[in-house]
């Protein structure tokens, strides 16, 4: 068995001399394991927006450390100049992918320490800006085993699990967070039987999802989407685990397409739904789900990608949304680093930020 594959947290780093990022081009998962090196405003544009790197955290993880190699460029004489171009870039990369929140949350995070510090010398706030992403990155390892530990006190020894797209440690840092618990009570010698949604159209349950576990020695079965009824009512699953990309004031959930139709089912099967994820994917500026923007992707991958050749009529309408929301009335509870938030959502999670 090979846990630390699915556990070691090297799909984001930053380079050695500091000039670069160094990413798991989780494309080309599970053929092969490759890396890519991103150095430029388009790369880390494209990593993003082609999902070379994807999943909430890891974006922002990707995107701090990125804004600090694209800072380290910038060659202005004066700190307006500076912050000038230093927005510039920022800007352009928070518009790669709109949902996930944590894009926008850890770049701020970047941005806040660079006009805090307006008194310091370039090389000063170069040095802070390398401690912040640092810090962004080791904050959501210890974010993920903390909703490891939470999310394990909901399942016990033998239980089946249903998860949709992949939240794991591809997604995130290190162990995950719809999979941390898994990969958790597999270290301390728990087993569990998981169910994962292929996913489609970009396919993140089978591709990653099944990877991960599989390495893991995690008993996981692939499943399309639309069998999830099916292993419900087989009565195989006692709880559905999911990730998120933003979480709303009042609890609604945007997470990968398909996953309120997860909640739905569960709901009519009786069984609790859980969405785990750090407190950086709570938008508390997004009151309900419908103040979240859903991103729209090329029709291309649900009519050709992955087929060896079209697999609809050449020309069809596609609808393509990556996301939905997952209404708070359907879900069990929302389990962060800081605890396991419980309906009513609208106070548990302004508890959380007290
Ligand atoms: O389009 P993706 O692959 O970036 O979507 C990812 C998801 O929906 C994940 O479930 C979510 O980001 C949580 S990752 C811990």
């Amino acid at each position: 068995m090979d846990i630390s594959i699915a556990t070691k947290g090297d799909n984001v780093k930053l380079s050695e001399d500091k000039k670069s990022v160094i990413l798991i081009d989780q494309t080309k998962l599970p053929n092969s394991l490759e890396y890519i090196t991103v150095q430029t405003p388009g790369d880390l544009y494209n990593a993003i927006f082609e999902l070379k790197v994807r999943g909430a955290p890891a974006i922002g993880i990707a995107a701090a450390y990125g804004i600090y190699v694209l800072a380290r460029q910038i060659e202005a004489d004066n700190y307006e100049d500076f912050l000038a171009e230093f927005r510039e870039q920022k800007d352009y990369i928070n518009s790669s992918r709109p949902t996930a929140v944590n894009l926008s949350w850890a770049l701020n995070r970047m941005e806040q320490l660079v006009t805090a510090n307006s008194d310091k010398s370039r090389a000063e706030i170069l040095a802070l800006l390398e401690k912040e992403c640092v810090s962004i990155h080791e904050e959501d390892i210890a974010m993920c085993l903390a909703i490891s530990e939470y999310g394990l006190t909901l399942i016990k020894d033998g239980d089946g699990i249903l998860t949709h797209c992949n939240a794991g440690p591809l997604a995130t840092s290190k162990y995950g967070t719809a999979l941390g618990p898994l990969l958790l009570g597999k270290e301390r010698g728990m087993d569990f039987r998981v169910f994962a949604d292929e996913t489609r159209p970009l396919l993140q349950g089978a591709r990653l999802t099944t990877y991960e576990l599989f390495h893991a020695g995690i008993d996981v079965t692939l499943i399309c989407d639309n069998m999830a009824s099916l292993v419900m009512k087989n009565g195989w699953i006692n709880a559905c685990f999911i990730g998120c990309d933003r979480i709303a004031a009042n609890g609604d959930t945007a997470n990968k397409i398909g996953s309120s139709a997860v909640a739905i089912l569960a709901k009519h099967y009786g069984i609790p739904f859980y969405v785990l994820g750090p407190t950086s994917t709570i938008d508390m500026n997004c009151q309900t789900g419908d103040d979240i923007e859903i991103e729209l992707r090329d029709p291309g991958e649900i009519s050709e990608k992955y087929y060896v050749k079209p697999m609809a009529q050449v020309g069809v309408k596609c609808y393509n949304p990556a996301f939905d929301v997952t209404d708070h009335s359907l879900i069990t509870g929302i389990v962060t680093e800081k605890g396991i938030c419980r309906p009513p959502y609208s106070e548990s999670i302004v508890a959380l930020f007290k």
